[in-house]
């Protein structure tokens, strides 16, 4: 029980540091929460800053989801239960992040992070079917969606365990959770798309 605890501390942390925010301040000493869509997030540094920031900002965002699996599996002997309560802390600090007056991103690449370490197979496969819908419609959230939504149905069906499913089912809701404005933005018309319209702004 301590460990778990320790886990979710050290993912809730990890996950609190938003690179989007710091990238952001570091570069242009923005707040990047009050340009583009306020998102911190890897799609909002893409919008604000170009595409070298975005990347770092999408692998430093993953990389705390892995680590946070990581550490929770080292803590836990190998527990997929302590695992998961790591990495979806990590998740909830890179919404809610401690070092950022709560308001942080919407979680979908430290989900990529911590859903990849967890099962890699259909991780890859959800993640092939957000970059089709994304390509497809220039709609990252959708993208974002369909991909959070598949992980606990390709989980399921490729029979990973209790504890992993019910992770997956955690990301998906958390993720249309945090995508509330983009889906009334999505049935507006309103939505940004990729490299397109500026008209969702806030
Ligand atoms: O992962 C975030 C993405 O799905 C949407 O970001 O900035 O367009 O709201 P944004």
């Amino acid at each position: 029980m301590f460990n778990t605890i320790i886990a979710i501390a050290i993912g809730y942390l990890l996950g609190s540091v938003s690179f989007s925010i710091l990238i952001a301040r570091y570069l242009r000493k923005i707040d990047i929460r009050q340009h583009g869509s306020g998102n911190a997030g890897a799609t909002n540094t893409l919008r604000v800053l170009g595409k070298g920031p975005a990347i770092g900002v999408f692998l430093l965002d993953i990389a705390k989801g892995v680590g946070a699996v990581l550490i929770g599996f080292a803590l836990g002997d190998n527990s997929a239960w302590v695992a998961v309560a790591g990495g979806l802390a990590s998740i909830a600090g890179h919404n809610w992040p401690v070092f950022f007056r709560f308001k942080g991103g919407k979680g979908i690449a430290t989900t990529v992070g911590v859903m990849l370490m967890l099962s890699f197979l259909p991780t890859l496969l959800a993640g092939i079917a957000a970059i089709v819908i994304i390509v497809l419609t220039r709609y990252v959230s959708l993208g974002s969606m369909v991909f959070a939504v598949l992980l606990p149905i390709l989980y399921a069906a490729f029979g990973e365990s209790s504890a992993y499913i019910w992770a997956g089912v955690a990301v998906a809701l958390l993720a249309v959770l945090r995508h509330r404005k983009n889906i009334v933005k999505l049935m507006n018309g309103t939505e940004n798309k990729l490299g397109g319209n500026k008209k969702g702004e806030q």
